[in-house]
């Protein structure tokens, strides 16, 4: 069986997304790839690949493959599958045929430094958020100790007013306490219920202020039992795009594993995705940034 392809580790200096600065992502890999969207679709549908071949009439050896990261489905399969499994079929489509959407980011009135760091065969997020020209910053997730965290730091960042924890798992909070340590933040914040060896929890509807930047938590539960969204907003600037740091809920073109509860996960990914502005910016914890208005349009999970 191919192994899932390796993500292309970001090498250099983290660049700022953000200050009406308009970003076509470079070509960053999605996270998942057609195999793990039906093998997460299935398992939400509860359904195996031998009866998701008998609802559709794709053959089991094709669907089987597809899994494997061997696809040749055609268009009319995967049309097929994405009805029995009540996913978006262009969406499906698009990722089955390698060209998934990947939209411009822009609008973002402050700074956003995403810290790209090798994890197994793939890649865990962090990000840094600031007023643009400051050297403060807010950090979401830790990645998974401090030595990656340093390595892929920014130099004009060398004040951390705050760290936020999406939730803890070891690839995004493994640097957690070190971080504090070391920068001296003066607060940290994890999902409430979660224990990570330092912070405070923070919940539903929780509000912090640093400067012109506002942060906003959501308890978003499913990947884990204790998980956090934040969104970031500069209130002086009402006409600028928010930025959600969705943690392991929503990824470009897929979503977290339902470890800790699929309906919650379920409900969850639908609230965000619509309690936000479509310009919103997503950072997720895994793979490139996104917006709430592609990821409606296109995300296999999305409705
Ligand atoms: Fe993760």
């Amino acid at each position: 069986m191919p192994a899932k392809k390796q993500n292309q580790f970001c090498h250099g200096s983290p660049v700022c997304v953000g200050c009406s600065i308009v970003t076509k992502p470079p070509s960053l890999p999605l996270e998942d790839e057609l195999g793990d969207v039906l093998d997460k679709a299935m398992r939400r549908a509860g359904l195996t690949p031998e009866a998701l071949a008998t609802r559709t009439g794709v053959p089991l050896g094709r669907i089987c493959d597809a899994v494997d990261y061997r696809s040749d489905l055609c268009g009319e399969e995967l049309r097929r599958i994405a009805q029995v499994l009540g996913l978006n079929e262009v969406g499906l489509c698009a990722l089955g045929c390698g060209q998934y959407p990947k939209p411009e980011i822009s609008g973002l009135p402050f700074c956003v430094w995403p810290l790209r760091m090798p994890h197994g065969i793939g890649v865990a997020n962090a990000y840094l958020v600031g007023e643009c020209g400051s050297s403060h910053a807010l950090l979401f997730d830790t990645g998974a100790g401090i030595d990656a965290l340093v390595a892929a730091w920014p130099p004009a960042i060398r004040v951390l007013d705050a760290v936020f924890l999406t939730h803890v798992e070891p690839e995004h909070a493994g640097g957690l306490c070190d971080v504090v340590a070391r920068f001296g933040a003066p607060a940290a914040y994890i999902p409430e219920g979660a224990t990570a060896g330092c912070g405070q929890g923070l919940g539903e509807g929780g509000v912090c202020r640093f400067g012109a930047l506002e942060v906003t938590a959501f308890a978003t539960p499913g990947h884990a039992a204790a998980h956090n969204c934040y969104l970031v907003r500069a209130p002086a600037v009402p006409k600028g795009s928010a930025l959600l740091i969705s943690g392991d809920l929503v990824f470009a073109g897929s979503v977290g594993g339902a470890y800790f509860s699929p309906a919650q996960l379920e409900k969850n990914l639908q609230r965000m995705l619509h309690a936000v502005p479509p310009c919103t910016v997503i950072a997720p914890g895994h793979g490139p940034l996104t917006t709430v208005g592609n990821e409606l349009r296109y995300n296999p999970f999305a409705s």
